[in-house]
């Protein structure tokens, strides 16, 4: 299987980071990896526009790096999002990504989907799950396959990270 992670923290040895590492770890002995640190990408917001819905046959008018992830994402039979919370939900850069999902939705091939996410504090992902649940499982149909989360001291934890590595090895 193809596993396609879009992590959207902005640090690139932070936390979000570090659970998404562990996964990889697990899962790549099986299956094959790709990450896309889509802060680091040009991936602007959706503007709204409706070309994709009018002229553009699917086709978004912007062309910047959300080709790139098109492209990752016609090739994944699982994607895995993995956000820092940011005031109660994901984070921006990750939030502009699923947006742009808005041209032409899922792909046919992407059927399974895993949700992680890292706070400084304990219960602050419903906003985040909430919209996962939503977009991904119910509108796009696709399987969820696990919601990952680490907390304050949780952070960076031989247990959590462990259980990630575990899970992934078990795909
Ligand atoms: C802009 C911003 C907003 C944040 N909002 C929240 C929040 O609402 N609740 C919370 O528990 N932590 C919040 N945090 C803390 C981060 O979620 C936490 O430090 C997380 O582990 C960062 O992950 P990273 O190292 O992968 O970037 C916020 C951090 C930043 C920078």
């Amino acid at each position: 299987m193809n596993i396609l992670v879009l992590n959207g923290s902005p640090r690139v040895n932070g936390n979000t980071a570090a659970m998404v590492a562990a996964f990889a770890e697990g899962a790549e002995k099986k299956h094959k990896v790709k990450v896309l640190e889509v802060c680091k990408m040009d991936i602007a917001d959706c503007k709204g526009c409706e070309y994709c819905h009018t002229k553009g046959n699917g086709e978004c008018i912007q062309k910047d790096d959300m080709q790139k992830v098109r492209a990752a994402l016609q090739e994944a039979d699982m994607l895995v999002l993995a956000s820092p919370i940011y005031y109660f939900g994901l984070n921006g850069q990750l939030q502009c990504v699923i947006h742009r999902f808005y041209a032409s939705g899922a792909p046919k091939n992407l059927k399974k989907v895993m949700l992680i996410l890292s706070s400084g504090s304990d219960n602050v992902y419903d906003g985040a799950i909430y919209e996962y649940k939503k977009a991904f499982v119910e509108f796009m149909g696709l399987e969820n396959m696990g919601i990952f989360k680490a907390h304050g001291e949780q952070n960076k934890s031989e247990a959590i990270l462990s259980q990630l590595k575990d899970f992934g090895q078990s795909l």
